[in-house]
């Protein structure tokens, strides 16, 4: 047990994208490409035979589940699921306590919860790699499928503008982390009262996020146009407020016409059709929202390989 650490004996977190260098995001897409052909041809690869993943949701979810309970089974190893109200953290147990217990039982966890600081602890007080499965304030496995679904249509994403319309929430502060280390510009436009906190970005490279009022005017010229729901979990009872702020922030033909001809559209999904994105757009051409949905499979088998086994080439 806990066979976790890399070759290099260094036990390493993804709790952020931030947690990856530029060359280390490249690698684990590049392994993803890998992966995922031999997926396709239906090829097996069971690196992770007899390994463990433990996964602890205090929110809800369909994709993250998914793609790691088969991507962890398609390599060769098992998953146990946790949820709040099936485990002691239902009940009190302090989050340091399961970690020490949970992490000497299995080689890889991944958590989605509340607050950053809730999984950073328990990483602190583990013994193996932990994953961010998204808390508030980050969704990184997310955006890297993101990122490997641009680059399959449409090629390297550096020096490109991708627009992010609506909510400064989890998703958009990971694009900025991405915009940072990938070298792309990120737009964004979100409603008075829900912009980009200016602490949170007060460090980030000057040029790299450009803040527009217009949501029309941040899709021009964009390479792709993503979007989220307007009431991320753990906000709900802000649903009635969000609805009428957010109404002019859905995205449309109108703005897709005003982004790059051969612009993509994104969605990490759930969506809410007729709310932050018309059916039309979702549901038309530019849209690749079930390539996305799809690629966190490849993309989380690449990461949790790399955490355990580290760089294989
Ligand atoms: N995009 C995403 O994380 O979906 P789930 O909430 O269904 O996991
Ligand atoms: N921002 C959304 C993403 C859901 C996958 C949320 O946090 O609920």
């Amino acid at each position: 047990m806990n066979k976790a650490a890399t070759k290099t004996g260094k036990l390493r977190h993804f709790l952020q994208l931030a947690d990856l260098s530029q060359s280390e995001i490249q690698y684990v897409l590049n392994r993803a490409s890998l992966i995922k052909d031999k997926f396709k041809r239906y090829e097996p690869h069971h690196p992770l035979h007899d390994r463990t993943l433990a996964m602890v949701f205090e929110k809800a979810s369909t994709r993250t589940r998914v793609s790691f309970e088969a991507g962890m089974y398609q390599m060769g190893g098992s998953v146990i699921h946790l949820t709040t109200t099936d485990s002691q953290l239902g009940r009190s147990e302090p989050i340091e306590d399961t970690a020490r217990v949970v992490s000497r039982m299995v080689d890889l966890v991944m958590i989605r919860t509340f607050e950053q600081t809730r999984i950073e602890r328990f990483a602190e007080h583990s013994r193996v790699p932990v994953i961010n499965g998204l808390t508030n304030e980050y969704h990184p496995c997310q955006i890297l499928a993101d990122i490997f679904t641009f680059t399959e249509h449409r090629n390297d994403i550096e020096g490109k503008i991708v627009t992010w319309v609506g909510d400064a929430n989890n998703m958009a502060y990971t694009w900025i982390q991405a915009a940072e280390l990938l070298g792309f510009t990120l737009h964004v436009s979100a409603p008075p009262g829900y912009r980009l906190d200016p602490v949170r970005i007060a460090s980030v490279k000057a040029g790299v996020v450009k803040e527009f009022s217009d949501p029309n005017e941040a899709c021009i010229g964009a390479h792709l146009v993503t979007t989220d729901v307007w009431t991320s979990m753990g906000y709900e009872s802000e649903n009635e407020e969000r609805r009428k702020a957010f109404a002019d922030w859905c995205v449309d033909s109108e703005m897709m016409s005003r982004a790059a001809k051969d612009a993509l559209f994104m969605h990490c999904l759930p969506a809410h059709r007729g709310e932050e994105v018309t059916a039309e757009v979702i549901d038309g051409p530019q849209s690749v929202v079930w390539d996305e949905a799809e690629n966190r499979l490849h993309v989380q088998k690449a990461l949790m390989e790399f955490l355990l086994l580290g760089r294989l080439d």
